[in-house]
């Protein structure tokens, strides 16, 4: 059920229900932190294996502290910048937060989300709220509530629009005075770089699934999809398909055998981009395409995280 009225959203997560939330990244499936068997059903509902740690949703810095044992220097300077904002800090955690939600590591996954509505409802409760992205495990995140509604048509789901960024927030790690680049996301690696200095890149992990988060295959749509430089020579090996082509700025070429063009942003802004990648598959995958193919993007800025996803939805 979708609902603009954010009063039902705060009485369903006092009630112990999980919910579906807009962020300005991707909408989450949000329940209390500090009640077990919510969190245990977003795992449930998620069919996320409970080896794979949440995000912990705060209003302000200092309902962040009170979570964690410290806050390096570094992590402060950051948040400071960029809270509220798609960037997801990893801190050490204390004992208020539960070994379920961080599926026993001993750190935890902390951000403040700037969609106002969200804002508005965190700063109505006296708990902060767990939410990783609104999807069944590894299928394509929601961007809007009506992707929600599709995935999860029982649970309420409060409208907040089209999400601004359209892909995950950026995640960071440290390790003594290091920071390290765990995901690819809305903020660019530049960014983060121009507040701390260089940091370390930890996204393509030598031993598959050695970081949780790092899952080899992700964001799937239904059908197959192909990421590339080059569409039409990726075009000419496919036989009687119904096939789209999702181009960054423009179309190269209309071919007759494919059946749907689409173009991320035609001013070329990556931003542009990631903000409907994940609108675009699943309008593609709700057509029943059987094959999306996909223009890779610049490897700069959000055209690395774009690629990411993309690289990711791809795998077999
Ligand atoms: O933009 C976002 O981050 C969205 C919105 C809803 O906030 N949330 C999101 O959550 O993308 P999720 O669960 O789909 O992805 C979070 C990633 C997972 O890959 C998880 O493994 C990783 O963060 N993660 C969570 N806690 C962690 C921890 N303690 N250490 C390392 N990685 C962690
Ligand atoms: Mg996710």
């Amino acid at each position: 059920m979708i609902t603009s009225d954010i009063k039902i959203i705060r009485e369903r997560l006092l009630e112990g229900d999980v919910i579906g939330l807009p962020t300005e990244t991707v909408y989450g499936l949000a329940a209390n932190v500090f009640n077990s068997s919510a969190v245990k059903r977003i795992f449930e509902t998620k069919q996320r294996p409970t080896t794979n740690p949440l995000i912990v949703h705060v209003a302000s810095i200092s309902q962040a502290r009170a979570l964690v044992k410290k806050f390096p220097e570094k992590a402060l300077l950051l948040a400071k910048e960029f809270w509220p904002g798609p960037m997801t800090l990893i801190l050490p955690k204390n004992q208020t937060v539960s070994d379920l939600v961080t599926a026993n590591h001993t750190r935890v996954a902390i951000r403040i989300p700037s969609h106002p509505l969200t804002l508005q409802l965190l700063n109505h409760l006296d708990f902060p709220l767990v939410a990783p992205s609104a999807n069944p495990f590894n299928r394509i995140s929601p961007t809007t509530a009506e992707h929600v509604e599709s995935y999860f048509p029982s649970i309420y789901t409060l409208d907040g629009g089209p999400c601004q960024s359209g892909v995950e927030s950026t995640i960071l790690g440290f390790e003594e005075d290091e920071v390290v680049l765990l995901r690819h996301g809305a903020i660019p690696i530049e960014a983060i770089e121009g507040v701390v200095g260089r940091i370390l890149n930890r996204t393509h992990s030598s031993q598959e699934g050695a970081l949780p988060g790092q899952h080899k295959k992700h964001y799937s749509p239904n059908c197959e999809l192909i990421v590339t430089y080059e569409p039409l020579f990726m075009l000419s090996a496919v036989k009687n398909k119904r096939v789209a082509i999702v181009w960054f700025q423009t179309i190269q070429i209309e071919s007759i055998d494919v059946e749907v063009n689409k173009v991320l942003s035609p001013t070329g802004d990556l931003a542009e981009a990631a903000q409907h990648i994940f609108s675009v598959l699943h309008e593609l995958d709700q057509m029943g395409i059987e094959m999306i193919i996909v223009e890779r993007l610049p490897a700069h800025g959000l055209g690395l995280t774009v690629n990411d996803r993309l690289d990711r939805a791809a795998a077999k």
